[in-house]
């Protein structure tokens, strides 16, 4: 191509490009500026400008994008056709698909703390949304914009763990501990999702967890008791029972679903009706030791000076 003609061409595409710069400068683009929207909606710009979201000095957060229109799109038609439900704005209801609603949100937040593993999340493919448990316009007090406190905001949707909670020996979501915050659903997961895809633990394993709060069952124990290492919740209920100790039997019979100790060193059998403790062999009392195996194993999560665990 000769040189002249190149040159020509050059100079027609940056004179082309010069409208289009000037349009958009014009406000084209359909955004209509944030301070727009507080003409008539004074309660929500407030709110907005008060919380993380309206900080000017955070980088990347809407203030610094596009406002409110960040969200929910550019506003001008709406403003034009002088606003109203419904009326060119996006809006988060059931209208909207989740994947839709959830990505106002992802255009920010993709790669941002906490949420980085969405894609793995169990409520993700469940089309549970962002805007199912956080609200921007009226969140209750407190931090990241939640529609409700845990734990209500997960009991809201679920009920069977609630009732878990209230056995008799749970972990503490609810009562203060001295000294110390009482946990939260999310001090062991993270609904945005993690790695663990089955429940959204916040570590990369079960006892790991676990340990995170217990670090003396991690040992190391010169004589390991097998079942610990392998996975706490084979004797443990993670959320409430109504065995003590948050167990999901209770000892012996715990005990006795892995060791047969007829014949053993000690018969453990529990005392039945064919051997009772007392009385006739049809008494039926005193069918078990009770604590019993715990009196004498007493570290049961392992031990570096018994191999029976009892000291
Ligand atoms: C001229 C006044 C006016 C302006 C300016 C305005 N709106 Fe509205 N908007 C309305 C009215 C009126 C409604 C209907 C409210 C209602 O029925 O409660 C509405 C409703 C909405 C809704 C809810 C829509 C629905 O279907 O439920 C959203 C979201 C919204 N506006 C966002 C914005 C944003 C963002 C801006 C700034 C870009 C903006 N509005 C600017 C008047 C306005
Ligand atoms: C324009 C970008 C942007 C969009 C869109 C956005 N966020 Fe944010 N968000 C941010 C930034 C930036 C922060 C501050 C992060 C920080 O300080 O670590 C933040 C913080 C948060 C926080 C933590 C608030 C706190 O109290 O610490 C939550 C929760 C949150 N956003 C939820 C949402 C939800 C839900 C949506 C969609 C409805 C959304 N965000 C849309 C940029 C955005
Ligand atoms: C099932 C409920 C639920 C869903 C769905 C959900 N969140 Fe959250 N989100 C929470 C809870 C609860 C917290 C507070 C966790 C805490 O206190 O550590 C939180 C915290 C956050 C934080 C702050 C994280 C941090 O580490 O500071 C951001 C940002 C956030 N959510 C954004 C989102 C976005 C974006 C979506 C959708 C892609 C979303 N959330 C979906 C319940 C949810
Ligand atoms: C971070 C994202 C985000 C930003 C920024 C944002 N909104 Fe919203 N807006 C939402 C979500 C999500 C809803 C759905 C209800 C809720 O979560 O509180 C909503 C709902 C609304 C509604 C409709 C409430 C209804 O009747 O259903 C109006 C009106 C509204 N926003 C106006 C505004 C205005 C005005 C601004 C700026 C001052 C703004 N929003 C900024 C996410 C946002
Ligand atoms: C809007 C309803 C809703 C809310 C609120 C909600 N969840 Fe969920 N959650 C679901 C659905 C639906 C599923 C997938 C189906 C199921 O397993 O029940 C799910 C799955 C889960 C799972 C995985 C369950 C499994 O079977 O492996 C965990 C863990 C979980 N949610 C924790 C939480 C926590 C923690 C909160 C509160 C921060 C919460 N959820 C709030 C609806 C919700
Ligand atoms: C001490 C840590 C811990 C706390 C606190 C906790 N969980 Fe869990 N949760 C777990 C573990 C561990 C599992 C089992 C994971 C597995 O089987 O791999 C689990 C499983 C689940 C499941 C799926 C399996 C089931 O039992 O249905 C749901 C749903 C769930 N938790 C919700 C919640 C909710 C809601 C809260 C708060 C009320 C909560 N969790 C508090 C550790 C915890
Ligand atoms: C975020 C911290 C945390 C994590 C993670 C955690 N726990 Fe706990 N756990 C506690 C607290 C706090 C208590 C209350 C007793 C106390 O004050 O030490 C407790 C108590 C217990 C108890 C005794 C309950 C009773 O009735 O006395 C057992 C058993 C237990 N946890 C097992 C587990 C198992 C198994 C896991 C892993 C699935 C686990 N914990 C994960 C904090 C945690
Ligand atoms: C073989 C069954 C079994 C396994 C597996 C097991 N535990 Fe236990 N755990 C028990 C029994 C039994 C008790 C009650 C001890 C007592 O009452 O003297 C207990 C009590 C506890 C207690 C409360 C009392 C104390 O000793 O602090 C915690 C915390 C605990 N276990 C954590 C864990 C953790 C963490 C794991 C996994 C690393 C785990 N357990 C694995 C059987 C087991
Ligand atoms: C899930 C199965 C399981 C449960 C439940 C269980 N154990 Fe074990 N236990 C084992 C295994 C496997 C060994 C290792 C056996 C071996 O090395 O020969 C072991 C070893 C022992 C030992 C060491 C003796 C030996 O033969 O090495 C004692 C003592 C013991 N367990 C007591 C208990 C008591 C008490 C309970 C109830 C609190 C209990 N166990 C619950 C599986 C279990
Ligand atoms: C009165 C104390 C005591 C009680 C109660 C007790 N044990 Fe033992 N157990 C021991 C001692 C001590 C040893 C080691 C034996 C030795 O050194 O010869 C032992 C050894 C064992 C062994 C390893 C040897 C074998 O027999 O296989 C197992 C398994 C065991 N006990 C399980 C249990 C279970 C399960 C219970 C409850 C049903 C229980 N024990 C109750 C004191 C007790």
């Amino acid at each position: 191509m000769p040189r002249s003609i190149l040159f020509f061409s050059l100079i027609f595409f940056v004179l082309g490009l010069v409208p289009v710069a000037q349009d958009s400068a014009k406000g084209d683009s359909g955004f209509a500026g944030s301070e727009t929207c507080k003409d008539c909606h004074e309660v929500y710009y407030n709110k907005f400008i008060k919380s993380v979201h309206g900080k000017k000095a955070i980088p990347g957060s809407p203030m610094n994008k596009e406002g409110c229109e960040s969200c929910h799109g550019p506003g001008a038609q709406h403003i034009e056709k002088g606003g109203g439900r419904g009326v060119a704005i996006f809006v988060f209801n059931k209208k909207e698909s989740s994947t839709t609603r959830d990505s106002k949100c992802l255009a920010c937040h993709e790669n941002m703390r906490g949420v980085e593993n969405w894609n793995l999340s169990k409520h993700k493919s469940f089309l549970v949304t962002c805007d199912n448990c956080h609200s921007i316009h009226s969140a209750v007090p407190g931090k990241n914009y939640l529609k409700a406190q845990e734990p209500d905001l997960c009991f809201g949707c679920h009920r069977n763990i609630r009732a878990k909670f209230n056995k008799q020996s749970h972990h503490p979501i609810k009562e203060e501990l001295v000294g110390r915050q009482a946990l939260k659903c999310s001090s062991c997961h993270n609904p945005m999702g993690t790695f663990d895809v089955k429940a959204m633990l916040k570590a990369d394993s079960v006892n790991d967890l676990c340990y995170e709060c217990h670090a003396e069952k991690r040992g190391p124990y010169a004589f390991e008791h097998p079942p610990v290492p392998e996975n706490c919740l084979i004797c443990h209920e993670a959320h409430g029972s109504n065995h003590s100790r948050l167990l999901t039997r209770k000892a012996p019979l715990l005990c006795e679903s892995c060791h047969d100790t007829v014949g053993g060193r000690h018969n453990t059998d529990p005392y039945t009706n064919l051997h009772s403790f007392l009385g006739t062999a049809t008494s039926g009392k005193n069918r078990f030791f009770g604590r019993s195996c715990l009196n004498c194993h007493g570290n049961i999560h392992g031990s570096s000076l018994s191999e029976f665990f009892v000291r």
